[in-house]
């Protein structure tokens, strides 16, 4: 069985129903996914497994290879035809695609483990979201309504708003009251909510506000959150509304909040049915976040069906795997990367200033320009499972992309510099040695133009031959 077979027992159906990574009912052989790739533009579905209900990887693998993909469907399981596609500019924001549209997801940005079997999660960076602004059989008005999502518990920021859950069908902010979505973050949007700690905390959406419990929005007893795997839950009906929580991986549900409706327009509610993934109500689109699987019910779950849920969730088996494929580096080693492209075999990635472009460099070059073409590999300041690049001659300083640029930056210890100079190398998609795509903004590959700048571009990526050790 899957949570939208132990949702239907407890008498609140699934009405919508995501995941990339298995299927959501025990019976559930339709697609998941859909993906399209860079190459020649073709779209395919991508199906659970037989036995399992994992996702076929390896069909999407498969399709990928020698070029870049990206997410552009995400199936509603439950019948209702709730799909998410790429989400389109609201009140708050345009997005960077073609019509204002939000960025679509990298389908490599986040591999994860179910059970043994690799599958791939949703990985939002700021600019993208998927949306559905014609739903169909979803909560409106004050109705009862229950949610759960899977996130990563370790992939947040304080940008409105990494959201899941129901939203407004204008992607505009009508009013308080509007939205019931679930949100993981450090809180940011008017009415910010903290927890107890630092965060990242489980809060609720309910439009101009990101709520931890009843106004005021402090609560205590909302805790910090960040498990690798976290299940994130959320139900409201009139006059009451619950945020609760726990290990994806492990353990049961702890109940954060349990209580009536924050004070100033958020009683009745007025939900409008829409769902959004990866922003705000209103299209705003700073957040990041990771998305392995939610849903949306008809009514309002028991803390005992959700429990059950929660064994399910367990039971799944989430756990991490490489983010990374094609040569291994070394850390601590001294490289150079050199572009594999036919133009430009005897150009390497090195920086003039804060500037990183590709220079010619050979064995009889100055010590110099030897030394600004060489790479110290570091574990990524960013994220453990990818690689940062320490400048050989400028020690503390790292690429990192700002602008969708590459660059040369001091490591000044933020959270956003870690992130930006975060770089996963993947097998070449010319075939070749490794290519090299931002952490943070997984659909975008380092990629040289005019034997010059390096860019930090959508999907094209620069293939870099073996690693050439100068120093
Ligand atoms: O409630 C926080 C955010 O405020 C909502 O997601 C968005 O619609 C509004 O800007």
């Amino acid at each position: 069985a899957g949570p939208c077979d132990i949702y239907a027992c407890g008498g609140t159906p699934c009405v919508a129903a995501h995941s990339t990574t298995r299927s959501l009912y025990g019976a559930y052989t339709g697609p998941l996914y859909q993906v399209s790739r860079g190459s020649d533009g073709k779209k395919i579905d991508i199906s659970p497994l037989t036995g399992s209900g994992v996702a076929d990887a390896a069909a999407q693998d498969s399709f990928c290879t020698g070029t870049t993909c990206l997410i552009t469907i995400i199936y509603d399981q439950s019948g209702h035809g709730n799909h998410l596609t790429q989400s389109p500019p609201g009140g708050a924001a345009r997005g960077p695609e073609a019509n204002g549209y939000d960025a679509l997801s990298s389908a490599i940005g986040a591999p994860v483990k179910l059970n043994g079997r690799k599958a791939y999660g949703v990985f939002i960076s700021p600019s993208s979201g998927y949306r559905n602004n014609s739903p169909n059989g979803t909560a409106t008005g004050d109705d009862p309504e229950g949610m759960y999502a899977v996130f990563d518990g370790t992939h947040y920021n304080t940008g409105c708003c990494f959201d899941y859950g129901n939203v407004e069908t204008t992607s505009t902010d009508p009013g308080n009251g509007h939205m019931e979505a679930l949100y993981f973050g450090t809180g940011d949007g008017s009415g910010r909510g903290t927890g107890s700690g630092k965060g990242p905390w489980i809060m609720a959406d309910l439009e101009n506000g990101l709520f931890t419990g009843y106004s005021p929005i402090n609560n205590p007893a909302n805790p910090t959150i960040d498990y690798r795997f976290i299940t994130a839950v959320l139900k409201g009906k009139p006059n009451q509304w619950a945020i609760r929580g726990g290990n994806a991986a492990s353990g049961s549900l702890s109940t954060f909040y349990d209580g009536v409706r924050p004070a100033n327009g958020y009683y009745p509610m007025k939900k409008e049915g829409a769902i959004v993934l990866g922003t705000g109500g209103d299209n705003s689109n700073w957040a990041q976040g990771t998305f392995y699987e939610g849903v949306m019910t008809k009514g309002y779950p028991s803390d005992n069906t959700e429990n059950a849920v929660q064994a399910n969730i367990v039971n799944a088996g989430y756990a991490t795997t490489s983010l990374l494929s094609g040569p291994e580096l070394t850390v601590g080693s001294s490289i150079s990367l050199r572009a594999t492209t036919a133009c430009c075999t005897n150009r390497y990635i090195a920086h003039d200033g804060n500037t990183v472009n590709t220079q010619v460099v050979s064995t009889s070059s100055s010590d110099d320009l030897k030394r600004k073409a060489s790479w110290i590999v570091r574990t990524g300041l960013g994220n453990s499972g990818c690689y940062s690049f320490e400048s050989k001659d400028t020690p503390g300083s790292f690429i990192r992309h700002a602008g969708y640029h590459l660059k040369l930056d001091p490591n000044d210890n933020s959270k956003l510099f870690a992130e930006d100079a975060t770089f996963c190398t993947m097998a070449g998609v010319n075939g070749q040695g490794n290519s090299v795509r931002s952490w943070s903004y997984a659909a975008r590959y380092w990629r040289h133009f005019d034997a010059g700048t390096v860019y930090c571009e959508q999907r094209r990526a620069f293939s870099l031959g073996q690693p050439h050790v100068f120093q």
